[in-house]
């Protein structure tokens, strides 16, 4: 966490969030994975979709535009599907993604969902072993899914046991 952040807190992201959120794609992914502007509207209009953010604050006050990470979730008619989770990489392994992913597979649940879906880079181990530890099992590789040789995890976790998100008000320290 950078030493002049003390708080995140977690809101639904609206059109002001839009241009923080693409930034932080294009730091988060390689070329042939992150979206471009009008890929990631698309995403973010498909029906069903939500979004959240974690916006940070100083001692000060909200800083604007500032996100340390954020989530889009979309609510299919029969499983949740996990579209993109982002954490900057100052905010990490401080349980961020965490609180983002519970609240995209709390809107899922909350839906009447009881599965969520997600689509991983199968080289982004960092991210597999975070989906794992979050109780996501590998399915099978999606061959060829971002570019030609670029290959995918397809990951699944069912709901039913899920609990309601705790909000983590503070990062780990
Ligand atoms: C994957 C990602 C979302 C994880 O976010 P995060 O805020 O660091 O995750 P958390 O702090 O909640 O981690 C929870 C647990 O997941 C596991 N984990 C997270 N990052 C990990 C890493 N780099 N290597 C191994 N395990 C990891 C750990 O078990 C961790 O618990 P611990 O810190 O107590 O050991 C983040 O690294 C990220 O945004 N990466 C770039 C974008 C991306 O790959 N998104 C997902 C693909 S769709």
């Amino acid at each position: 966490m950078p030493a002049h952040f003390s708080e995140w807190r977690l809101r639904p992201a609206g059109d002001g969030d839009f241009e923080a959120m693409w930034q932080l794609d294009q730091i988060c992914f390689s070329e042939e994975i992150r979206y471009s502007r009008e890929e990631l509207r698309d995403v973010l209009d498909m029906a069903g979709c939500r979004s959240w953010v974690l916006e940070v604050f100083s001692a000060a006050g909200r800083l604007p535009g500032e996100i340390a990470g954020y989530v889009t979730a979309r609510a299919g008619k029969r499983c949740g599907h996990l579209m993109t989770l982002d954490v900057a990489p100052d905010w990490r392994r401080q349980g961020a993604g965490g609180v983002l992913l519970r609240r995209a597979e709390d809107y899922a649940a909350g839906r009447g969902l009881r599965k969520m879906l997600l689509e991983v880079g199968v080289d982004n181990h960092p991210a597999r072993a975070f989906y794992q530890r979050a109780g996501y099992r590998e399915l099978r590789l999606l061959s060829d899914y971002y570019a030609p040789g670029v290959h995918g995890m397809l990951m699944e976790k069912m709901l039913e046991n899920s609990f309601p998100a705790i909000v983590q008000e503070q990062p780990a320290r």
